[in-house]
């Protein structure tokens, strides 16, 4: 029994150890890149102003001194009466920058990761189009009508956008039409939007179930190929889809109906008697 008991012991120690220098292990693997997605919602390095201003040379710009608190709290800084702060906030307003739960260093890498693209001509990355496959895209207009489920059961793009021709069923109206997003987004926009939506109501419904890196690879792809195909706006024509499917559906249904009950009764039960009857006077 004591032998269990310590084998017992042993064992959770064990796992213990494993889960702390796991899980530190992957706190400290996040990589400047994978930092940044959080940011290119409301940020470019060198395309513009998105929701807030470009950061291409904002290391020479601002000291690391300022770039460390206000990253992680931009609210406080601000609240602290700092100048720049006050400048910045004047010029942006209504939009805010939220703050970041990193550590100093989390800060620097993100940091340094922006001097990065810079040197690399700015941007925040290479646009998933450039390099997507025909099935990528395939796989991309699925996740975005919900013929394929997203892994962590994230709503379909569907339910509040839609994009001309995505599936027969049209799509919801909540939220802009993305047939031409490619074009209105400059850059790698619609590549932000979708890793790290900036619009409060998307934001939300992905929160708890965001898209893994190939879903939103895929999706980017599929939005950003309808614009590069010149695909038209279905102006006006929203929920005529599914007014047709439905009418489709509901004369499938009759026709399917019929042929099950075709040797059904047609007359009144008394109807073959009588004919009888007749028929043998
Ligand atoms: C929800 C949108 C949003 C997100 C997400 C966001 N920012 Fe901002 N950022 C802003 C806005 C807006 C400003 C202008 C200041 C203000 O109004 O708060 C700003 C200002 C800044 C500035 C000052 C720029 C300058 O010219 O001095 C830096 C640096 C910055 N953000 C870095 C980041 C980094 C790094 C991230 C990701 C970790 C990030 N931001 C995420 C909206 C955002
Ligand atoms: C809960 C509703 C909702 C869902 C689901 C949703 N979005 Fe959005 N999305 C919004 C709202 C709201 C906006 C803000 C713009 C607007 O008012 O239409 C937006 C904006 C966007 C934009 C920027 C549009 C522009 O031209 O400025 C893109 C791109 C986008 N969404 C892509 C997607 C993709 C891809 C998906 C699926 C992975 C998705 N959205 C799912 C609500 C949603």
């Amino acid at each position: 029994m004591r032998q269990i008991q310590s084998l017992f012991k042993f064992v959770s120690l064990g796992l213990v150890v494993v889960l702390l220098t796991g899980g530190s292990a992957r706190a400290q693997e996040k990589t400047g890149a994978e930092l940044f997605v959080s940011c290119i919602g409301c940020h470019t390095v060198g395309e513009g102003v998105r929701l807030g201003p470009d950061l291409a040379g904002v290391n020479t710009r601002r000291t690391e001194e300022w770039l460390i608190p206000f990253i992680k709290d931009a609210q406080a800084v601000l609240a602290s009466g700092d100048e720049i702060a006050v400048e910045l906030f004047e010029t942006y307003k209504p939009h805010v920058m939220t703050p970041n739960a990193f550590t100093d260093d989390q800060v620097l890498l993100v940091l340094a990761h922006i001097a990065e693209l810079e040197a690399a001509g700015g941007g925040s990355g290479p646009s998933p189009i450039e390099t997507a496959t025909p099935e990528q895209i395939e796989t991309g207009r699925g996740l975005f009508t919900g013929e394929i489920r997203f892994e962590n059961r994230g709503a379909s793009c569907q339910s509040c956008h839609q994009v001309a021709g995505a599936g027969i069923m049209g799509g919801g109206s909540l939220a802009r039409d993305l047939t031409r997003a490619g074009d209105r987004l400059k850059g790698s926009g619609v590549w932000a939007t979708v890793k790290s939506p900036s619009f409060p109501l998307m934001a939300q419904a992905y929160a708890d179930k965001p898209l893994t890196p190939d879903e939103a690879f895929a999706v980017t792809a599929f939005i950003e190929k309808q614009s590069l195909d010149n695909v038209e706006e279905d102006s006006g024509l929203l929920g005529v889809g599914f007014l047709f499917s439905g009418i489709l559906g509901c004369a499938v249904l009759i026709a399917i109906y019929s042929l099950i009950w075709k040797g059904r009764k047609r007359g009144c039960v008394y109807d073959e008697i009588h004919a009888r009857q007749l028929g043998a006077e």
